[in-house]
């Protein structure tokens, strides 16, 4: 039975070309290799394919389980979690005890100190210069100027994923400020 035609006659490749072959693969190993961090740097984390949007973790660095949180903690609360880009932001416990459908970002509008929940007075405290916002988060005293940026708060898997909050904002009815 006769041979395909066309079929490559790979002993018959140069040693040239073979070499050639082999230090383009390597140069392009290596090339792929130097891009990838470049590459990755633009693709958004996708922790846990949440489109965008990054699971709430404690300040140990795990994820917080919303069953085991919700045990712990009491109606009222408010928790600080790392959110979005690592910032500090508080996952809010309603008074039925379920979580609220947006966390509140901790840091203050003023000059950025982080925002201490305070229970007592139902409202958060900024030590640095005073400023008050109220229990979700909309500035009642300056000398801060806005009041603490939203993110939505959602429960996947058990877990709390927080996305941008780019709609308007439910406090004031404006457009908001931090996207
Ligand atoms: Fe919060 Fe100035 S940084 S009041």
């Amino acid at each position: 039975m006769a041979q395909a035609e066309g079929t490559p006659d790979i002993p018959d490749m140069g040693r040239r070309q073979f070499m050639n072959l082999l230090t383009f693969g390597t140069v392009t190993g290596v090339a792929l290799g130097a891009l990838y961090p470049v590459v990755n740097y633009f693709i958004p984390p996708s922790s846990g394919g949440t489109g965008g949007g990054v699971t709430a973790k404690d300040a140990l660095g795990n994820d917080i389980v919303v069953s085991d949180f919700l045990d712990s903690h009491n109606p009222g609360e408010r928790t600080l979690a790392q959110g979005l880009k690592g910032d500090p932001t508080y996952i809010v416990i309603q008074g039925d005890q379920t979580l609220a459908k947006y966390g509140l970002n901790a840091v203050c509008t003023h000059l950025g100190c982080v925002v201490p929940w305070n229970g007592s007075e139902n409202k958060f405290i900024c030590p640095c210069h005073g400023s008050q916002y109220d229990n979700t988060g909309k500035v009642v005293r300056g000398p801060a100027p806005l009041s603490l940026a939203l993110v939505h708060a959602d429960v996947s898997d058990d877990k709390v994923v927080f996305t941008q909050w780019e709609e308007k904002d439910f406090r004031t009815g404006e457009n908001p400020w931090w996207v």
